[in-house]
């Protein structure tokens, strides 16, 4: 059983309070009182009754305007008021009832009529309440989903975060107001009951009290079902329930009600309800339960064709060096340069990342070159060069113009440019020359210079770095976009570093 129903009564004669409470001493309610209507309606906005049963002539505040403010009491409008009062002629009857009263009870009242009236309106308020709080629940959990569709990162999506993130929303009542459950175990359904993650609320805060818990519930549980895979239990009056068993009692005390939800093998079971669970509560488990494994499959979805995205774009890069001279890790290295110094320069993350992935394919045109070409010792003629330089025109052809490829297919057609106009195929000077193609010019070239190729030894970082910086005449620092430059000098420990550990 949940929280026992509370009940104000108010009336200036303290007798008249005992004697109500003597009557509905069986029933299982709890019962607050106050001797006067101003008293018993600042009780009433402190402990929210279920019920409130007030006399009508009474000190500073009659029960008509005890009647009125609660009715216009965003707090309480929803409260039943039941007027017990000697005053039956009709004329009061009708002041009542257009104070709002919801009831009426005349003095003497006999008391197994006041029982019965207590017992519909205590009925009534529970449902009105129940259907206020599934309200406010879709509510909360509209406002919760278009926040996580928001923020919803599938590359960065944790499910671990996202399951504390969710059990935080039913134990703290954001998502579930009315009927919230004190503990919660994210886990696997197995035999007869549920093991897994145990969290639970204390002090404001929600914690995850116990890696793995074993719950149970007590076999004499009526299992009631609700939509598929739901299941749902309250085990009789207070007292009488079982433990959870082992240390989880300590936490959550004795085993009341729960309800779960089933999704192949994975469970999620909330615990100790605070009023007697119905299927409307395991329905919105339901929800939650769902909610968390959409977006865990969305994500690994999405992860499973980033990866397979990612695998294939090094795949055409590998196979567009097959006939080259570059050997070994030559594109996955200028991938590294290239992300190094986009990070140094500050540059947006997603352009970082396309660039740190994309930087690999600045050659990938290289598959239309004659492969005798590309493997011509000596110098080339004015027209094999000509022919050459292609390669950067028939790389932006073949990634064509998938929006996945923009800033591929910027890489491969500019990263022969140079800052001073002097490069190639377009002689493209200073900011025309998107930033993705200055990045990667520097990574290219400095890559090369490490590299031995059949016109040069390899050469160390040190020349490498003055090459760049201060020209040999084929290379020249004017080549370079200054701040490009900047960052690569800042950056040129961790190309060595890059270079010495990818090399091979
Ligand atoms: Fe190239
Ligand atoms: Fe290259």
């Amino acid at each position: 059983m949940g929280k026992r129903p509370r009940i104000l009564l108010l009336d200036d004669e303290q007798q008249n309070i005992e004697m109500m409470m003597r009557i509905l001493e069986h029933e299982d309610v709890e019962i607050v009182s106050a001797n006067d209507g101003a008293a018993g309606y600042s009780l009433a906005l402190d402990c929210r009754p279920d019920l409130i049963l007030s006399d009508v002539v009474m000190p500073k505040m009659d029960g008509f305007e005890v009647c009125r403010k609660v009715k216009a009491s965003p707090e309480l409008m929803f409260t039943p008021v039941v007027l017990v009062t000697g005053l039956d002629d009709m004329a009061s009857r009708i002041r009542g009832l257009s104070a709002g009263a919801d009831d009426y009870l005349n003095k003497p009242y006999n008391a197994a009529e006041l029982i019965a009236r207590v017992r519909s309106a205590l009925a009534l308020s529970l449902a009105h309440q129940a259907l206020a709080g599934s309200f406010a629940t879709m509510g909360h959990f509209t406002e919760y989903t278009e926040s996580v569709l928001h923020s919803f990162d599938p590359l960065k999506f944790d499910a671990k975060v996202m399951e504390f993130h969710l059990v935080s929303q039913i134990l703290t009542g954001r998502v579930v107001e009315f009927n919230r459950p004190a503990g919660v175990l994210v886990g696997a359904a197995g035999g007869n009951g549920w093991t897994g993650r145990l969290y639970f609320q204390s002090g404001g805060f929600v914690r995850l009290f116990f890696e793995t818990a074993s719950v149970r519930p007590p076999a004499r549980a009526e299992r009631k079902t609700g939509s598929p895979g739901v299941e749902f239990a309250n085990f009789g009056p207070a007292g009488a329930g079982e433990g959870f068993g082992d240390d989880v009692s300590k936490v959550l005390g004795e085993f009341r009600s729960y309800a779960a939800v089933r999704g192949g093998a994975a469970a999620l079971v909330a615990m100790n309800y605070e009023k007697d669970v119905s299927r409307f509560d395991a329905d919105v488990l339901k929800s939650l339960s769902m909610h968390l494994h959409f977006f865990d499959n969305l994500a690994s979805l999405i992860r499973r064709t980033d990866e397979a995205f990612r695998y294939t774009v090094e795949a055409l890069a590998r196979a567009a060096e097959a006939n080259d001279e570059d050997t070994g890790n030559h594109i996955l290295r200028v991938n590294e340069y290239a992300r190094a110094i986009a990070v140094e320069m500050g540059l947006p993350e997603k352009l970082v990342d396309d660039i740190g992935l994309h930087a690999q394919m600045h050659d990938v045109g290289k598959i239309h070159i004659n492969p005798s070409l590309l493997r011509k010792p000596g110098k080339l003629t004015p027209e094999e060069w000509r022919e050459m330089k292609q390669h950067t025109v028939y790389g932006a052809r073949i990634l064509g113009d998938h929006p996945k490829l923009t800033v591929a297919r910027s890489i491969a057609l500019t990263h022969h440019e140079r800052f001073d106009g002097s490069g190639y195929p377009r002689g493209l000077k200073g900011d025309d020359i998107p930033i993705e193609g200055r990045v990667v010019a520097i990574a290219d070239i400095y890559d090369a210079l490490r590299c031995a190729r059949t016109y040069k030894p390899e050469f160390d970082h040190n020349k490498a770095f003055d090459i760049i910086t201060k020209g040999d005449g084929r290379t020249m620092p004017a080549h370079f976009d200054p701040l490009v430059l900047g960052a690569f000098v800042s950056k040129a420990g961790e190309m060595d570093f890059t270079y010495n550990r990818m090399k091979g």
